[in-house]
């Protein structure tokens, strides 16, 4: 069959790896791809937004199968548009996405159907946001409610700072309309965990619980990234916990958003904060994490096609599906200036060097006159697979220590946490 990959980072770079081992598979298209999905496949020239645009490249080829990685054209409509035209896509609906798109609509979810998350409050308007914040203890977070690119969320300490926040969000629109709602919700501690999970709206099964690693500097230190590594599986997720967030997070939520005609297929990722009182869902994706699902995917046995189509098809219930029992840690290499303001076009060195000792899942790259360059702010995400964490750790190192692009920075403690919270949560 022919795929369509809508996107172009490392995770994207991720399914075409896995997808490309599927026997099903003969041919491999993204819209738009990056220069390392172009070693497995095809990269056209197709923003991942432009819904008519790829409905019309997958209809023309006849591609078999769209599977996409970013949330945007997901809240946009991208699997109603497809499903219209009897083009198969994996994938929820635009009402199923929403879970996504609107912080709001996902809180307000959550506390119809119980499902444990922050206690909150949201405002369309900014004096009624101010007055309620007047009277609060801090800390709290405020969340402007659409997608902001992972940097709509603010934590605030006091009074001024939650006013300079409310302004910004709700005066300047430094998020645009994402910000003419926000939550304000109590600030959570604890450590922050991703369960990821097939769904095909009835049955729902978990993936290996992973840890991304979100601030750019070691140490959990900066400013908050797209994700600057992770690690899978946690070793402080035993079976107690997964059970617990089965029962009490994943399946009331399915189950709830087919109550309210909103009935979720595809990948369900709930972003959870352990907490003294039990885990809680800080948010929902309605798609693979970047960079989780660079970790979690190495793990998986078997095929990938297999597991999608039979979510298509609403069979889930009979899939079986396996992890090996190995740990997968993966490092990204970002481009100097990060998360902030960066440079493209740096020659990236090494990459011939990387033989078996590692993946090398290309993020923001394109090749160019005979050579890969630097293209984002997030450039390369490498993986190391191995059997147990101090040796996934050093797999990966080795190998980021083979690359070179003028400006790279990565963390160098990508997984020490999870090696420190070993035990702590049974
Ligand atoms: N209630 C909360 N308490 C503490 N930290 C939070 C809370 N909500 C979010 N965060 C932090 O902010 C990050 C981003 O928040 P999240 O809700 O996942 O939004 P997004 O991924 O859309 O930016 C989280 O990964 C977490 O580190
Ligand atoms: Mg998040």
């Amino acid at each position: 069959m022919k795929v369509l990959i809508v996107g172009g980072g490392g995770r994207e770079h991720a399914l075409a790896w896995k997808l490309n081992q599927s026997e099903m598979v003969k041919k491999i298209y993204a819209a738009p791809g990056n220069a390392g999905i172009s070693q497995l496949g095809e990269c056209v020239n197709i923003k991942a937004d432009d819904l008519s645009g790829l409905a019309d490249f997958a209809e023309r080829n006849s591609v078999d199968l769209t599977l996409v990685g970013p949330e945007l054209p997901l809240t946009l409509g991208i699997v109603d548009q497809f499903e219209a035209r009897r083009l198969k896509i994996f994938g929820p609906s635009k009402k199923a996405s929403e879970i996504e798109g609107s912080k709001a609509y996902a809180k307000e979810f959550m506390q119809k159907y119980h499902i444990p998350t922050a206690s909150f409050k949201i405002f369309d308007d900014k004096n009624q946001a101010l007055d309620f914040l007047k009277e609060n203890t801090f800390p709290l977070v405020i969340k402007a409610d659409g997608l902001a690119a992972g940097k709509g969320v603010i934590p605030v300490d006091n009074f001024y700072q939650a006013e300079e926040t409310v302004k910004k969000i709700m005066v300047e629109k430094i998020f645009k309309e994402a910000g003419s709602k926000i939550v304000v919700e109590d600030f959570l501690e604890g450590e922050e965990v991703t369960i990821m999970a097939f769904t095909d709206g009835k049955t729902v099964i978990p993936m290996v619980p992973s840890q991304d690693h979100k601030r750019i500097y070691n140490g959990d230190a900066g400013p908050n990234t797209g994700g600057m590594g992770a690690y899978a599986p946690t070793l402080f997720v035993h079976d107690r916990l997964t059970k617990r967030v089965y029962e009490e997070i994943l399946e009331p939520t399915i189950l709830g958003l087919e109550r309210e005609n909103r009935t979720f297929k595809g990948i369900l990722y709930a972003g959870l904060m352990l907490t003294e009182l039990g885990p809680k869902v800080m948010e929902f994706n309605c798609r693979f994490g970047d960079p989780e699902t660079q970790v979690v995917l190495p793990l998986l046995k078997g095929d990938l096609v297999e597991i999608i189509l039979s979510i298509i098809d609403g069979e889930l219930e009979l899939e079986n599906i396996d992890w090996k029992n190995d740990f997968a840690v993966c490092v990204i290499m970002a481009s100097s200036g990060y998360p902030g303001k960066y440079e493209k076009g740096k020659d990236i060195w090494g990459l011939n060097k990387i033989k078996d000792d590692a993946l090398v899942f290309h993020a923001g790259t394109k090749y160019e006159n005979g050579r890969f360059k630097t293209d984002g702010g997030r450039v390369l995400g490498v993986t190391g697979v191995e059997s147990s964490m101090d040796k996934a750790i050093s797999k990966a190192y080795t190998s980021v220590d083979k690359i070179r692009f003028s400006g790279m920075q990565y963390r160098r403690d990508i997984g020490k946490k999870g090696m420190k919270l070993k035990g702590k949560y049974l």
